[in-house]
């Protein structure tokens, strides 16, 4: 979706930007080379291998004009200063490199460890999820995160397999949800959503995107702007209200918007489209992928 990123963050020789996902670079770059001759971006990821990518991509023809730095995207207030940027991007979830590699564990189609892992600095495998949590704990990883309606029997039947065997590669865990779950001729593999809400789980994907959209509120100037491609309906459901929460000139307490309890307040963001918006056919024949993508911008006052 680079054509609607640039749309949406206007990207000008004077400003500053941040790709808080920068994978191999290549929005990053989009926005360097609409922003030249003088525009700044600082950029993060929590992989390794996407950072020395992007390194490679971006010094080639931006030397000078960006600085990278490996991190959780939540964190980015603790290294950026304040209310200085013009135009913050977060590209969420996997990238390719990362699903094509097998030893990266993410991918049910290819046979690997069951990893999963975006930062290997960090300590817990999708393996270890597998092998330690009990059956509730898991049943409610793949209700909560994969909205996966056969969540108890599959933890359950995980529990009892690991008895015999502990979970290692990714073949073993997605041919067992295939044995309880035959496809029937149905496109999508029966562990995709099992897979999905291992991967949010083991990333603590959830928590990060939360406090990454404080934190990019903080880092944004006045009418600087916020770009979200989300994924999946849970991460859109958190953008769109974390959006509709700070557009709002009044707040309340408790769960229940009660009108005469609520207190008036000055709204931090304003929507620049209160749609999501889509990628166009063209995206779509090119990169099937991209066909679950949702953008939301918003405009900070
Ligand atoms: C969809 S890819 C981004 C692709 C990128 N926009 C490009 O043009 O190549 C998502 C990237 O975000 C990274 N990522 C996901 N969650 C993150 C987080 N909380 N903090 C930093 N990086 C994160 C992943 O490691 C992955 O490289």
């Amino acid at each position: 979706m680079a054509e609607e990123v640039l749309t949406a963050l206007r990207p000008q020789p004077q400003g500053r930007y941040v790709d808080g996902t920068l994978g191999g670079g290549g929005h990053a770059a989009r926005l360097l080379d609409a922003s030249s001759p003088t525009g700044w971006l600082s950029g993060c990821d929590r992989d390794g291998v996407a950072i020395e990518a992007a390194k490679v991509r971006l010094t080639e023809h931006y030397a000078g004009r960006f600085e990278i730095r490996r991190g959780n995207f939540a964190e980015m207030a603790d290294w950026l200063p304040g209310a200085s940027f013009d135009g913050v991007l977060l590209d969420l979830g996997v990238s390719s490199p990362q699903l094509d590699v097998a030893e990266r564990g993410f991918s049910f189609q290819q046979d690997g460890p069951l990893d999963m892992r975006m930062d290997h600095r960090q300590g817990v495998t999708a393996a270890d999820l597998v092998n330690r949590e009990d059956a509730e704990t898991l049943a409610n990883i793949f209700w909560k995160f994969g909205d996966e309606r056969d969540s108890r029997r599959f933890a359950r039947a995980i529990v009892l397999d690991r008895a015999q065997r502990k979970f290692e590669t990714t073949k073993q865990l997605a041919d067992l949800i295939e044995r309880l779950a035959p496809r029937h001729g149905k496109k999508a593999h029966p562990a995709t959503k099992v897979f999905q809400a291992l991967r949010i789980a083991v990333n603590d994907e959830i928590g990060s995107l939360q406090r990454g959209l404080d934190a990019a509120v903080a880092i944004l100037k006045p009418g600087g702007r916020l770009a979200v491609i989300t994924f999946h309906s849970l991460e859109d459901r958190m953008v769109k209200l974390f959006g509709r929460e700070q557009t709002r000139d009044y707040t309340f307490t408790g769960d229940v918007d009660v009108p005469e309890l609520r207190r008036a307040r000055i709204p931090e963001l304003r929507w620049v489209s209160r749609k999501a918006i889509l990628p166009g056919d063209g995206e779509l024949k090119e990169n099937p992928r991209a066909r679950s993508a949702q953008l939301r911008v918003l405009e900070k006052i």
